[in-house]
C-alpha cells in the first residue's frame, strides 16, 4: 500500500542510485512541489544538491528572507540571487500580460543558467513536476506559456547538458503535502496558496514598477495576515490582492486624497481550473479593507472580486 513514508524511502533509495556520486542543480520557487522534490533530493545526497532560488523583485513582503530561512531550516543547500533591479528594469514600459510574462521567464533563465553554469559538477536538473503537470501539457494562456513556466527552464537540461530528475512526478497535490509534512516540513510551508510564477507582477495591471511592487506588497500582506490570523486562509484555496490602474477620489481628514483602487481576490477550487470566490465574511471584509486603507498610504479604496472561474480567471492578466 502506499504511504507517505514507503513512498519517501523508495524514492530516496531510487535517487542515490542514479544520481550516485554526482550533482544535482534546482530552482527552488518556495512553492511546495519544488521544496518537497529538493528535500527528497537532499536526504538522497546532502549538499550535492545546489538549490537557487531567486528574488524577481515580484514576491510578496519578506517572502525571499521567510523562504530561504525555512530551506535552511530544512537543511537544504540553497543560494538565493537577488536579482531585483534587473526584473525591474526590463519589466519598465510592458504593460501586455504575456509579454509580462515572458520577460519574467527568460530573465529566470538566464539568471538561472549564470548560477547553474558555477556549478560545474552538476549532471542533474532536479524540478518539482507533479503528475497533473505531466497530463496538463496544454496551457491556459495560449500555447507559450504553461501553467508552470516559472519552473519551467526548458531547453536548460539541452543547453548544459543535464538529464532531468522529478521524483514527484508520479504524485498528485495532496499526497506530495503527506510526504512533505512526512519528511518534517513546516506545516506553514506545506499549506501555502500557490502563487504563480511572475508573482505579483501579474496583480499590478498594466506597467509594473518598483513603486507600485512595493505597494502591493504592503497591501498584500496586510490582507494575507488578516486571512491567517483570523482562521480563513486553510479555507480558501487561493487568496490575493491585485492594484488596479485605477485612482479614485477619497478623503482623509480634511483632505481631499486621489489615490489607487486595490481588489481582493480568494477563491476555492480544486485545481485551479475551475473556482468560486470565497464567501468570506463581510465583517472580515470590512476590518481588511479598513486596515488596508488606513496603513497603506496610495491606497484609498478596496473592492472584493466576486467573480468564478469560468467565465473569469483567477488572475487578472
Ligand atoms: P487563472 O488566472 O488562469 O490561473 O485562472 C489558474 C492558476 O494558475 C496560476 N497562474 C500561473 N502560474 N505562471 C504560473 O506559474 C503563470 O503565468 C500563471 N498564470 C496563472 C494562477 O495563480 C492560478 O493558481
Amino acid at each position: 500500500d502506499w504511504t507517505p513514508a514507503s513512498f519517501a524511502e523508495e524514492t530516496i533509495t531510487q535517487l542515490k542510485k542514479t544520481i550516485g556520486d554526482k550533482h544535482v542543480i534546482m530552482a527552488l520557487s518556495g512553492g511546495v512541489d519544488s521544496t518537497v522534490a529538493a528535500t527528497l533530493i537532499s536526504h538522497a545526497i546532502g549538499d550535492r544538491l545546489h538549490g537557487i532560488f531567486v528574488d524577481n523583485g515580484v514576491l510578496r513582503k519578506g517572502e525571499f528572507e521567510q523562504v530561504l530561512e525555512t530551506y535552511k531550516s530544512i537543511g537544504l543547500n540553497v543560494k538565493g540571487i537577488n536579482a531585483k533591479e534587473l526584473f525591474y528594469k526590463e519589466l519598465a514600459g510592458k504593460t501586455d500580460p504575456e509579454a509580462k510574462r515572458k520577460v519574467i521567464g527568460k530573465l529566470f533563465i538566464d539568471v538561472f543558467h549564470e548560477e547553474a553554469l558555477k556549478i560545474k559538477e552538476a549532471s542533474f536538473l532536479g524540478q518539482g513536476t507533479i503528475y497533473p503537470d505531466v497530463i496538463e501539457s496544454v496551457s491556459v494562456h495560449g500555447p507559450s506559456v504553461t501553467i508552470k513556466s516559472h519552473h519551467n527552464v526548458g531547453g536548460l537540461p539541452d543547453i548544459m547538458n543535464l538529464q532531468l530528475i522529478e521524483p514527484l512526478r508520479s504524485l498528485f497535490k495532496d499526497e506530495v503535502r503527506r510526504v512533505g509534512l512526512e519528511l518534517g516540513i513546516p506545516r506553514d510551508m506545506i499549506n501555502r496558496h500557490p502563487f504563480p510564477g511572475p508573482g505579483l507582477a501579474i496583480r499590478i495591471l498594466g506597467e509594473v514598477t518598483e513603486e507600485k511592487a512595493k505597494l502591493l506588497q504592503e497591501a498584500d500582506y496586510y490582507y494575507i495576515k488578516a486571512l491567517k490570523e483570523k482562521g480563513h486562509y486553510d479555507e480558501v484555496w487561493q487568496a490575493g490582492a491585485i492594484l488596479l490602474p485605477v485612482k479614485s477620489v477619497g478623503v482623509m481628514g480634511d483632505e481631499r486624497t486621489y489615490e489607487y483602487t486595490l481588489a481582493l481576490r480568494a477563491v476555492t477550487s480544486v485545481d485551479g481550473m475551475t473556482a468560486d470566490w470565497s464567501h468570506l465574511p463581510y465583517e472580515f471584509l470590512a476590518d481588511v479593507s479598513n486596515e488596508i486603507i488606513n496603513n497603506v498610504r496610495g491606497i484609498n479604496r478596496v473592492v472584493y472580486d466576486i467573480s468564478s472561474k469560468p467565465p473569469a480567471t483567477i488572475e487578472w492578466e
